[in-house]
Parts: C-alpha cells; sequence; structure tokens
C-alpha cells in the first residue's frame, strides 16, 4: 500500500436499527499519520461507525476499509492493527491499573512477562506509575480515561479509535487526555476521533467530519470550517434593554461577518438582554464595537469573544435547530 492511500476508508456506509438510519450512506477518509475529528450530536452515527470500522459490529450496505484491508472480509488483519477506546470504560473497577493492562495484554496474548512490562510502560508513560496499584474505582475520571487510552495501545496499534474521549471529564481531566493524545500522533499514530465538543476537534484534528443523522454534512480543515461557520462569536450582555435594538445594529455593522443571507447573523435574545453575532477578525471586532456602544452611550454589563458551541454549529449547516433523534 502506498503512503498517499488513506489508512481508513468508508464508502457509502449504510446500517440501519428498525426504523432508524444509524449510518446513511456516510463517506469519509482519513490520511495516515493524521487525526480526524468526527463531531456531531448525541445519536448521529459515531459510535456505530467507530465499532463498524473497529470489527465490533457487521458492516452493513458499502465498503469499509481499515490499513488496506477490507473490514469485512479480513477482520483479524484489521484487529491487529488497531486499537479502540470505547465510549464506555472498558476496565474493571476492582482491579488496580496495572491488573487491568496486564489483563488486556493477556488478551492480546502477549504472554505473562511482556504484558507486565508493558504495563510498566504504559503506566509511565500516561503519568500513572503512582497509582498503577490502586483499584481504578478509586481513580478521578481523567485518570481512568488514560487508563482507557493505555488499555487501547497494549499492542501499539497502527491506527487509532477514540470515541468521546473526554465525554464527561472537568477541563483538567480534559487537557490530560488531550496531551495525552497529541504525544501519540507525534509518535506517528493515526487517530479517528469522535467528540461532540467543536473544541476538542478544533484542538486535535487536522480534519473534521461533521456527522449529523448518519451522514457527514461538511468535511475540512477546523480552520477552514470555522472560517465558513463564521468563527468566533460575540456575546454583548446590555444593561437597558431598550437598547437591545440599536445594540443588535451596531454588532451587525462591526462584526464583519455576513451571514448566506447577505446580512450579519445578528442573534438577539431579550430575555438575557443579550445580542450575539459571529465575527471574522476577532480582535478588530471586538475594538470597534466597543468603541461604537462607548460613542452611543450603550452600556454593557458583559462583552465576551467566544467559540460557536455545536448547537450553533449546526444550527448553522442545517439551517434549522430540529430535536436530534432521542435515544
Ligand atoms: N443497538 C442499537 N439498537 C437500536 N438502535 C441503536 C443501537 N445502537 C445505536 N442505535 C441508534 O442509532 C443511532 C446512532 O447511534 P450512535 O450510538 O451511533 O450515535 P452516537 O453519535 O454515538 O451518539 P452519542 O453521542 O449519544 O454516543 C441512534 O439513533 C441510536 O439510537
Ligand atoms: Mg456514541
Amino acid at each position: 500500500m502506498n503512503d498517499e492511500a488513506p489508512v481508513v476508508r468508508a464508502e457509502g456506509l449504510r446500517r440501519t436499527y428498525g426504523t432508524t438510519r444509524a449510518l446513511d450512506g456516510l463517506d469519509m477518509t482519513v490520511a495516515r499519520g493524521s487525526v480526524h475529528g468526527v463531531l456531531g450530536p448525541n445519536g448521529s452515527g459515531k459510535t456505530t461507525l467507530v465499532r463498524t470500522m473497529a470489527t465490533l459490529l457487521r458492516v452493513g450496505e458499502g465498503r469499509a476499509e481499515v490499513a488496506g484491508f477490507d473490514v469485512a472480509a479480513r477482520p483479524k488483519d484489521v484487529r491487529r492493527r488497531i486499537g479502540l477506546l470505547g465510549q464506555h470504560a472498558a476496565v474493571d473497577e476492582e482491579l488496580s491499573g496495572r491488573q487491568n493492562l496486564e489483563l488486556f495484554g493477556r488478551l492480546y496474548h502477549l504472554g505473562g512477562r511482556r504484558a507486565a512490562a508493558r504495563a510498566t510502560q504504559l503506566l509511565e508513560r500516561f503519568g500513572l506509575a503512582d497509582t498503577g496499584r490502586k483499584p481504578v474505582g478509586t481513580y478521578s475520571g481523567g485518570m481512568r480515561r488514560r487508563l482507557d487510552l493505555a488499555a487501547s495501545l497494549i499492542v501499539d496499534p497502527e491506527i487509532l479509535f477514540l470515541d468521546e474521549p473526554t465525554t464527561g471529564l472537568d477541563p483538567r481531566g480534559r487537557t490530560e487526555v488531550w496531551e495525552s493524545v497529541r504525544s501519540l500522533v507525534g509518535g506517528g499514530t493515526t487517530v479517528l476521533l469522535t467528540t461532540q465538543y467543536l473544541e476538542e476537534a478544533d484542538q486535535l484534528a487536522d480534519r473534521i467530519s461533521v456527522l449529523d443523522h448518519g451522514r457527514v454534512i461538511a468535511e475540512g480543515a477546523p480552520e477552514r470550517l470555522k472560517a465558513d461557520l463564521g468563527g468566533d462569536r460575540i456575546d454583548v450582555v446590555v444593561r437597558d434593554a431598550d437598547r437591545l435594538a440599536e445594540t443588535a445594529a451596531l454588532l451587525a455593522a462591526t462584526a464583519g461577518v455576513q451571514g448566506a443571507s447577505g446580512r450579519a447573523d445578528v442573534e438577539t435574545d431579550p430575555d438575557g438582554r443579550r445580542v450575539s453575532a459571529p465575527v471574522a477578525d476577532r480582535m478588530a471586532a471586538l475594538t470597534r464595537l466597543v468603541g461604537a456602544l462607548r460613542d452611543h452611550g450603550i452600556e454593557a454589563e458583559d462583552v465576551a469573544v467566544r467559540r460557536p458551541t455545536l448547537d450553533e454549529v449546526f444550527l448553522h449547516l442545517t439551517g434549522d435547530q430540529k430535536e436530534k433523534t432521542p435515544r
């Protein structure tokens, strides 16, 4: 296989559960040595995709290829080259971190001594050497997720699938996991990572596929996607609700981003006395806006620049805020 060929390829993948289309003609390619982020809300098909590529679900309709092997025809060859961090922890709470890793090593036929050596190596690598002998039940969320990550690396996979590696973690735990992922990628591992957080995909991924109802609705480098989505946003909370419309007009004039409609996409929230709009150049827009508010004698309680949320990404891409399929 040449190095240019994608190491993960999905073509027209379809899978239904009853009447639910979990995957609905999904196409995706992942380049060797890259981090590919799959961003989507609950029920968009992220886990179904990952489990299919990792040989845990039968390939329904379509074609799946990992490391040059057809997933349906050559599952063993695929399994030998991948690691999987499932959405839900696979480690045993009663066993210690070390025992868990040794157990995984044995499952991969490493033999006692090699399994123990690998466990030591991985505990050190993920900053768990000190707690390695304590039961996992006593670990923090971040430590647990790092142990999960260590377990998925027992056989040093060529390709690593991470299904929502940081969901439920506090910012510190999240940062710890991000650092671990970055160091893996530095070592050449290809990573396919699912997430519900735009910021996470932005932090880690070279490319992002946005998933909705089992299909890719947008794809590209984070910078490109963010630019398409309107990038950063400015929120202004005004003291006096009567000045809200005026503030919205000023924000529209200073934001510098045109919506699909040809005008700035300013949203107004009367209850929160808040207006919000995407901005192209955050610092320039912020400076202009603060100046304009002062010139018009409008008092702001809060002015903040922030990234769009996943909801806003979807609002922008799908043009409506329909309820996602309930679980
Ligand atoms: N075993 C199953 N039986 C029935 N329906 C399922 C099953 N697994 C998934 N589904 C449905 O398929 C769709 C996609 O589910 P999937 O778990 O792949 O989504 P997800 O993006 O991983 O969601 P989450 O962010 O909640 O983990 C959902 O509508 C879900 O309810
Ligand atoms: Mg999932």
